[in-house]
């Protein structure tokens, strides 16, 4: 099968290639999904799964990809719930090979039926972003209503989930981002905006939850004005700067189908969008994937028709 794998770690996305690479076969407890589209986590170059596997072996030229929409062809031993044919969407295990690939095999709890309103694409823009919001606001921040959110980089893939996922929970959603941004961060849901090239953090008073998707010395401003109390939540490794009397923690995104289930319904009655920006072919995704200019919106690849 065609497949997208990474050759060296330290290229990143200059090192990734389009290759021949047999089928998965499918273990206890999987299904093998036929890709129809996927996307693609720029985070996955740091992340140590990518390069080790769980017993701490070197992965030789791994398949990235790991949010996906397709079809089941096949169960493994013993698996249930999912049926040959069944249209899925979700995220495969970060340690094994990925879903820019023909087909991927994955563990059949970590996917979530894909209705038939919501088609392959937007199915595979979903799983990341969305989960990502979703963990980092009700898991992980217990974000409670009234509460104040600053959402980071607002009109991003997962800063853009996080803003209208936060309006709609009843929080007060401060969004920021460059300048250029500021009217799709308020078309999100943002009921403010402030620039980060123009605008001073401190101008914005205490929040109740800082969500970060910058890191740096964006967090390093943002712990400042967290209300005593409240947290920073991060999604770009370990937190470097802590507010003095409140909590901080990172993570990384997992599959959860009760979750990926809440996700999709609000796609299909309007409550929930996600921002396309690059839709490219397999063959194709080399380049798609590593662009010459800073593009807007999720990048997803047709994988197969
Ligand atoms: N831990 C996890 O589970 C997890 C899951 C998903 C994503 N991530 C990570 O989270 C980060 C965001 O992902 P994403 O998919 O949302 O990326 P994205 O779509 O590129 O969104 C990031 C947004 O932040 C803006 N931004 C970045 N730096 C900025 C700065 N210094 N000043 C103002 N605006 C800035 C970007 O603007 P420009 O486009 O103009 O730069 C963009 O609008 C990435 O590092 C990704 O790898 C982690």
């Amino acid at each position: 099968m065609k497949a997208i794998v990474a050759t060296d770690r330290t290229a990143e996305a200059a090192g990734i290639e389009l290759s021949e690479r047999p089928g998965p076969t499918p273990a206890i407890n999987d299904v093998v999904v036929g890709v129809r589209a996927s996307g693609f986590v720029p985070a996955e170059w740091e992340w140590p799964s990518t390069w080790v596997d769980r017993s701490g072996h070197d992965r030789a030229q791994p398949i990235i990809g790991h949010e996906f929409a397709g079809v089941v062809t096949s169960l493994g031993y013993g698996t249930t719930g999912l049926s040959i044919g069944q249209r899925v969407f979700g995220i495969t295990d970060w340690h094994r090979d990925g879903t820019l690939a023909e087909y991927a095999a994955v563990e059949a709890r970590n996917l979530a039926p894909l209705p038939g309103a919501v088609d392959f694409t937007v199915g595979a823009s979903l799983p990341t972003s969305g989960l990502t919001a979703w963990q980092g606001l009700f898991q992980h921040g217990r974000l409670r209503a009234g509460q104040s959110v600053l959402a980071h980089g607002a009109a991003g893939a997962v800063g853009s989930m996080v803003t209208q996922l936060a309006r709609e929970f009843g929080a007060y959603v401060i969004g920021t981002g460059r300048a250029a941004d500021r009217q799709a961060a308020l078309d999100f849901g943002a009921n403010e905006f402030l620039a980060l090239d123009e605008g001073n953090l401190d101008d914005i008073g205490e929040v109740d939850l800082v969500f970060d998707v910058i890191g740096g010395d964006v967090q390093r401003r943002s712990a400042s004005i967290v209300r005593p109390g409240g947290t920073l939540v991060s999604v770009v490794g370990p937190v470097e700067s802590r507010p003095v009397d409140g909590l901080a923690l990172d993570f990384v995104v997992e599959s959860v189908p009760s979750q990926l289930a809440e996700i999709v319904d609000r796609v299909r009655d309007g409550r929930l969008r996600t921002r396309i920006g690059t839709v490219a072919n397999l063959d194709d995704a080399v380049p798609a994937l590593n662009p010459t200019e800073r593009r807007k919106g999720k990048t997803v690849i047709h994988v197969r028709p």
